[in-house]
């Protein structure tokens, strides 16, 4: 799968840019602040209607324009696809795939799946648990096909909780939906269970393969406590989950941690260590896809360089390559770009003031 062509207009500071990509590895170099992430930023709103800049989209769409637009031609294995994505001030959200109106950007993320590699993605490691849920979750979603109605189910089964925690319901309304939402929570274990089973192998191997760091594991907690059955710890928190109005354990409560030598990695690795387990996290995730769907993947590398040394960034690349995926990767300097990706037919981009133009590869 691959992104061909790209039509980007009022998105930040890119008035009008269309651009036929290579089905390989694309390169984007230009100074501070003239759009390399924007760009980035264009494939993923074309993927997922959203931006991974924070979550309003108002600050995406240029400060003289009401809506931003992003068009693309994906080619796939079943054939090639027209994506539309539109989404303006007033809250308007027009998704088309080949000229049919989209109402879910679920089969966005199908029909254009991207991960992203960047400065943020370190927050995986360092952030709130959230963000590795979502991690988790993206994963399941490409690789499980019965996984995105389970998760509908489990929320909507946590909502109706919560609401009757608040609305001090009946002991019997409440034990309907302990019950349910216990149903529903040991669904999705089982799937990230499975998941992790499969994907803790592989990001060792990406850690080996990428970092000299040793004894790295990655460990999955499921959201309550271990021994010990759900339905169980629900009944003995019920009184504490009414007080509190919402129910303390469950799938939501899920989380991952990546331990070095037995000890979580935020308090013992560098911040370019940090990096290189946050990017290895998400290339096994591309890995997943890969060998479950037989899919391959956009891969939105942002600021290559920063951060990693040139042995590192080669490898980092290896993996990347190794993956089979598209590639668009930016940096402010072309030579550190460049020789970062030696021997790899690139296609290269100079970008000035949001306005792109394919330049030479030597340097
Ligand atoms: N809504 C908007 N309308 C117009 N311009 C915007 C908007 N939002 C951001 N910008 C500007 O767009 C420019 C490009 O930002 P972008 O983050 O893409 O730069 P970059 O090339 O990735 O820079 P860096 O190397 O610093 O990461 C910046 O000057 C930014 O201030
Ligand atoms: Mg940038």
């Amino acid at each position: 799968m691959s992104l061909s062509r790209l039509t980007v207009e009022n998105l930040r500071n890119i008035r009008h840019v269309d651009l036929t990509l290579n089905p390989g590895v694309n390169l984007v170099w230009g100074e501070n602040g003239s759009g390399k992430t924007s760009l980035l930023e264009a494939i993923y709103f074309l993927g997922s209607s959203r931006t991974f800049r924070g979550v309003r989209i108002d600050p995406v769409i240029n400060r003289d324009a009401t809506a931003a637009t992003v068009f693309g031609v994906v080619n796939a294995a079943e054939g090639r696809r027209r994506i539309g994505v539109q989404r303006g001030r007033a809250g308007t959200k027009d998704i088309k795939i080949n000229g049919e109106v989209v109402r879910k950007a679920s089969e966005l993320a199908q029909a254009l799946p991207v991960l992203v590699l960047g400065p943020e993605t370190v927050d995986l490691l360092l952030g709130a648990p959230g963000g590795r849920r979502r991690f988790l979750n993206w994963g399941l979603f490409h690789v499980e096909h019965g996984f995105l109605q389970d998760w509908e189910t489990a929320v909507r089964c946590l909502k109706q909780r919560n609401s009757l925690l608040r609305a001090k319901g009946s002991e019997q309304e409440l034990a309907v939906w302990s019950s349910r939402l216990v149903k529903a929570s040991e669904a999705l274990d089982r799937y990230r269970a499975a998941y992790f089973g499969v994907f803790s192998g592989l990001f060792a191997d990406a850690c080996s393969n990428l970092s000299r760091l040793t004894a790295v594991d990655c460990i999955y907690h499921r959201g309550w406590d271990a021994g010990r059955s759900l339905a169980d710890v629900l009944a003995s928190q019920e009184e504490g989950d009414r007080k509190r109005g919402f129910t303390l354990s469950g799938f939501q409560k899920a989380d991952f941690e990546v331990r070095v030598a037995g000890q979580n990695a935020v308090g013992v690795c560098s911040r370019g260590e940090l990096k290189v387990l946050a990017w290895a996290l998400v290339l096994s995730q591309g890995l997943m896809s890969r060998k479950r769907q037989q899919q391959t993947l956009v891969y939105l590398v942002d600021d290559l360089c920063a951060e990693l040394d040139l042995a590192s960034r080669k490898r980092v690349c290896d993996e990347i390559i190794k993956s089979g995926g598209q590639v668009v990767a930016t940096g402010i300097d072309l030579k550190q770009l460049v020789e970062s990706w030696v021997g790899i037919d690139t296609k290269v981009f100079h970008v000035e003031h949001g306005r792109f133009s394919e330049t030479e590869s030597s340097i």
